[in-house]
């Protein structure tokens, strides 16, 4: 090994054992707010260093074979991957508003699948496949699960987007023998592998056929799921995203490529599962479309539906005199961007003694984290936002809950009604306070599509209009008390 090998070689090893470390410490800093934004930077940052020793391997691996590096040839392709990625990159996310970034993190994973899908598809077109060497078994296995899993990551991730960009029906599509057509699917796909070992010269042809069923199969699984259960699915997608990136880093013998795949294979899947706790269904619930958006409670049960509106004057007073105040915001909060008016609303009650703190549900909004990243940007204390499992115990000893665009989260047919399709979704609590305000533009339903009760209650008041301009006359209200 000449000495330039050797230094490259080192180099290679070191930036990707560096990358791993900074994508450990990356996740590690974004499971909290306060160091969310280092923690993205460093994790991106890894991802930068190991891009580049890619580039000085790919190099190394050209000067190895004894034909000197064709920069042209190589660096005209790669360069323009990297020019025309970063560009687009940078540009969806520099556009992107807070509130479509679920569609934004569905159609990202679908070009990681897609990448896991064309990387299998293009070993396959540049080997003579006929003669698979039974020692490499288990090489074939891993090129036909990635390509599996990689294809239904993308087409399952680009319906997933579609159906949240309102491109595809975005409710719960079913058809008879639903689950016989996907369980169907699964099983000519695992057949297709067998047949592989034996196909001879069709070999290729049942790789590509096996990529035509996992494309179907992406849009088939996730067609009937809708409603509240979409980011449920984009997690799981994204975990299997995830175990593309490792299968893929298992091929080329890629340590870095491995473990970043099973970081994030093992994140999507955790979130996957919080996500479901969060609604209290299982992941064959939601995989199956059970929960049915837009539906409406078959429940017998009759409520008043008296709507007691009130003025600002009386909710700025009704405030200002509180020991107590709990804010919950939600997606109508994020639609509105009303989050700097709710800090000053903090503010000015806290000058007059008012203690105040934000109750957060984990799917308020509609991204994991939706609220807390919208209360970062002005400035609310992390201290104030509290857990749905810290706050409702609170809820009997506080005199007003000041509900800002939420909707579904603080339904109590979830508790209270087995036919609604929320039901067991677990939920802040709010109408254990002695008083609530509601804000919101109309009586129309949330996420979820189906009524809240919570607005027709008696201790309820409702203050119609858009979050940040009632926010801004709340403050000025509460000025003049
Ligand atoms: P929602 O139930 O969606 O309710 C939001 C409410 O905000 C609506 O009732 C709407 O009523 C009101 N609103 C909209 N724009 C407004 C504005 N400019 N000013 C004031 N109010 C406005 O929200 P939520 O309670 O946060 O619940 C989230 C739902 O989304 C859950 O069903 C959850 O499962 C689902 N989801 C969550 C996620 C994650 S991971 N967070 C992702 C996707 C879906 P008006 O139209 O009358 O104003």
């Amino acid at each position: 090994m000449d000495s330039f090998a050797r230094l490259a070689s080192f180099l290679v090893e070191t930036g990707y054992m560096i990358s791993v470390v900074f994508f450990i410490l990356g996740m590690k800093w974004m499971s909290h707010p306060a160091s969310a934004r280092k923690g993205n930077f460093t994790a991106a940052a890894g991802m930068l260093l190991a891009v580049l020793a890619t580039l000085l391997l790919v190099v190394m691996n050209q000067e190895g074979n004894g034909n000197g590096f064709n920069f042209k040839g190589n660096f005209i392709w790669i360069g323009t991957g990297l020019l025309l990625g970063s560009v687009v990159g940078l540009r969806l996310s520099s556009r992107v508003k807070m509130t479509d970034m679920p569609q934004m993190v569905s159609l990202l994973n679908g070009f990681g699948g897609a990448a896991a899908m064309l990387v299998v598809v293009a070993e396959v077109l540049g080997r003579a496949f006929n003669q698979v060497d039974s020692g490499a078994v288990f090489y074939y296995v891993l090129l036909m699960v990635n390509l599996i899993a990689g294809a239904i990551s993308f087409s399952g991730s680009i319906m997933a987007m579609g159906k949240l960009q309102g491109f595809v029906a975005g409710g719960s599509v079913r058809w008879p023998l639903q689950r016989l057509t996907n369980n169907g699917l699964l099983v000519l796909m695992f057949t297709g592998m067998l047949l592989f070992f034996q196909a001879g010269d069709a070999q290729l042809a049942v790789i590509l056929s096996l990529c035509a069923a996992a494309l179907l199969f992406g849009v088939l699984f996730v067609l009937p799921i809708g409603g509240a259960d979409m980011p449920v699915v984009i997690s799981l997608l994204n975990s299997i995203t995830g175990l593309t990136s490792a299968l893929t880093g298992l091929m080329f013998d890629n340590q870095t490529m491995v473990m970043g795949g099973v970081l994030v294979g093992a994140s999507g899947l955790l979130l996957t599962i919080l996500m479901c706790r969060a609604m209290n269904r299982s992941l064959g619930a939601v995989l199956l479309g059970s929960f049915q958006s837009g539906g409406t409670s078959t429940s017998d049960r009759t409520i008043d539906t008296t709507i007691r509106e009130t003025s600002m004057h009386d909710a700025a007073v009704l405030m200002a005199y509180a020991r107590k105040v709990a804010i919950i915001p939600g997606y109508g909060l994020a639609v509105a961007q009303a989050q700097h008016a709710v800090h000053e609303l903090e503010l000015q009650l806290e000058a007059r003694g008012v203690e105040v703190n934000y109750g957060i549900h984990p799917v308020a909004g509609r991204m994991p984290g939706h609220m807390n990243v919208l209360l970062a940007e002005s400035d609310v204390s992390y201290d104030k936002l509290l857990e749905m499992e810290r706050i409702n115990p609170e809820f009997p000893k506080v005199d007003v809950v000041l509900v800002i665009g939420a909707n579904d989260v603080v339904n109590p047919a979830a508790e209270r009604d087995p036919a609604s399709p929320i039901y067991g979704m677990p939920i802040l609590q709010v109408d254990r306070a002695a008083a609530v305000l509601v804000v919101k533009r109309s009586m129309n339903a949330g996420y979820a599509g189906i009524e809240n009760e919570l607005f027709y209650d008696p201790k309820t008041r409702m203050l119609f209009g858009d979050a940040k301009s009632v926010l801004q006359k709340l403050n000025s209200a509460i000025k003049e008390v």
